[in-house]
């Protein structure tokens, strides 16, 4: 701009092309997860800049983003530096090399990750949390034919979890309205029970329950043949689907099943991996000893595309024992897994997690998220149930809390809605469920402060005043 040039020039030069920018999205770009028909009434919100937690719109105008880029992936803020420009220098160096050859960043990168894994020996790089979770499958599969006849090769997953948007992914996920219509699924998928205590599946309350949401795992197993059953998947925290960390008791009844019929377990971290929960891992809230852990979001916080599947050492030496077979190892390849910004911005990812102690400011500061609403659940009715771990929090609502009645996804979206208009972004869950489209979730990047947290709680304080007229 010259300066020379007159203001109101300005503003009508940055409105036109804004304005352009809008009609060009509108004609042209397929958004994801969006009924156009209703979208196209309204202008797209075009996010044009990032710092922190906040964002600013084309238009100038500014949100408190509590849902760390939309789905969970932008952990530590945006507008950081420092991964910009180690990422920078790295495409300087090499942007690229495929991954049958090594790199730098990539060996680095796996050494300093696997440092916070203790039991976990491998990882293998691709580029979404679909994909990590394909690979995952993709090695339990080829087990199944290298050990044996290739009988042992289904995969339990568990109602209410989402794995992905490939077809093998959604074959294993437990969201009706996410897969509905995406059918023929593969076969050797099969699911098992959630472990929502609100909405315990069978009738129990915990506390007097024998947590058999957890022992459903073998009932499924029975059900498809002990020795048909390869792995099973699991979120450590059920995310999407609402949400839903199990009770402490459930993930050692898993591992001890698991044991029992040689099943291995694969746990999806794409969301609550690097930080998320307080802890390195979700899994590392439980006592558990994963096979394969996958993980994406939070890998590079959302600064390049990255994905992981992390496995033993134990089941990497499977795939080691040609057995005279020419077919006897991993042939699996992910093209942009090749790609050196993932690896760099994951080292600068972990190191700004310890370095900013941001593990332990989830914790506390999930702890005075909880503790506010725990308050707005006094003052609201309609909140049935809030939970969560860390930075990680569902908040459910009800027309009725002693039948549980849910609120419709309509009124959920409007509380969304009511807090995005007064510049708070917040989440909820999205065509999932033909009936439980109604959780609200919070995941806020893991460097908020308090100051902030208020903001987003006064702001679903007045949302639900707002719609429930309470
Ligand atoms: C638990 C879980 N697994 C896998 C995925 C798929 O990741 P991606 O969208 O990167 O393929 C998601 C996406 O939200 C997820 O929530």
């Amino acid at each position: 701009m010259r300066e020379f040039e007159p203001m109101n020039t300005m503003l009508s030069a940055t409105t036109a092309a804004n304005d352009d920018i809008i009609a060009t999205d509108k004609a042209t770009v397929w958004h994801h997860l969006t009924q156009h028909q209703q979208w196209e009434e309204k202008d797209p919100i075009v996010i044009s800049k990032g710092v922190g937690m906040r964002v600013t719109d084309v238009k100038g105008k500014s949100y408190l983003d509590a849902t760390s880029g939309g789905v969970w992936c932008v952990n530590l803020g945006f507008g950081r530096e420092r991964i910009a420009d180690a990422v920078r220098q790295q495409l300087i160096d090499l942007c690229y090399f495929a991954g049958s050859y090594a790199t730098e960043p990539g060996a680095e990168f796996a050494q300093k990750l696997l440092s916070k894994m203790p039991g976990l020996g491998r990882v293998y790089f691709s580029s979404s949390g679909s994909e990590a979770n394909e690979k995952g499958y993709k090695m339990v599969r080829q087990l199944a034919h290298m050990n044996g006849d290739g009988t042992k090769h289904k995969i339990i997953y568990r109602d209410r979890d989402y794995h992905g948007t490939t077809i093998g992914a959604l074959s294993s996920t437990g969201h009706e309205q996410r897969v509905a219509q995406y059918g023929p699924f593969a076969p050797g998928f099969s699911s098992f029970s959630h472990c929502l205590c609100y909405r315990c599946p069978f009738g129990k309350t915990y506390g007097s329950c024998n947590i058999e949401c957890a022992r459903d795992l073998e009932t499924a197993i029975l059900r498809e043949g002990p020795d048909s059953v390869g792995a099973v998947v699991l979120e450590p925290i059920t995310a999407g689907g609402g949400v839903i960390p199990p009770p402490p008791e459930y993930f050692p009844i898993i591992q001890e099943i698991c044991q029992r019929y040689g099943v291995l377990i694969h746990i999806d971290e794409v969301v609550c991996g690097l930080g998320r929960t307080g802890e390195w891992f979700g899994y590392q809230h439980y006592d558990v000893k994963p096979d394969i852990v996958t993980m994406a979001k939070g890998v590079a916080s959302g600064y390049a595309a990255i994905s992981c599947t992390v496995t033993t050492e134990a089941l990497f030496n499977e795939f080691k024992r040609a057995d005279g077979n020419p077919l006897n190892y991993f042939r699996d390849i992910s093209t942009f897994g090749g790609c050196t910004s993932g690896p760099v911005a994951g080292i600068e990812t972990l190191a700004i997690l310890e370095e900013e102690n941001l593990i332990q400011n989830t914790r506390d500061m999930g702890d005075y998220l909880m503790d506010q609403l725990y308050a707005l659940q006094e003052k609201h009715a309609v909140i049935g149930d809030v939970r969560g771990k860390g930075l990680f929090v569902g908040i459910e609502l009800v027309t009725d809390r002693a039948t549980k009645t849910p609120a419709s996804e309509a009124q959920t979206g409007q509380v969304a809605g009511h807090c995005l208009e007064h510049g708070v972004m917040i989440g909820r869950t999205n065509r999932s469920f033909s009936d439980l489209n109604n959780t609200l979730y919070l995941s806020p990047a893991l460097i908020t402060t308090k100051t902030e947290l208020d903001e987003i709680v006064s702001a679903i304080d007045a949302g639900l005043s707002a719609v429930f007229k309470q």
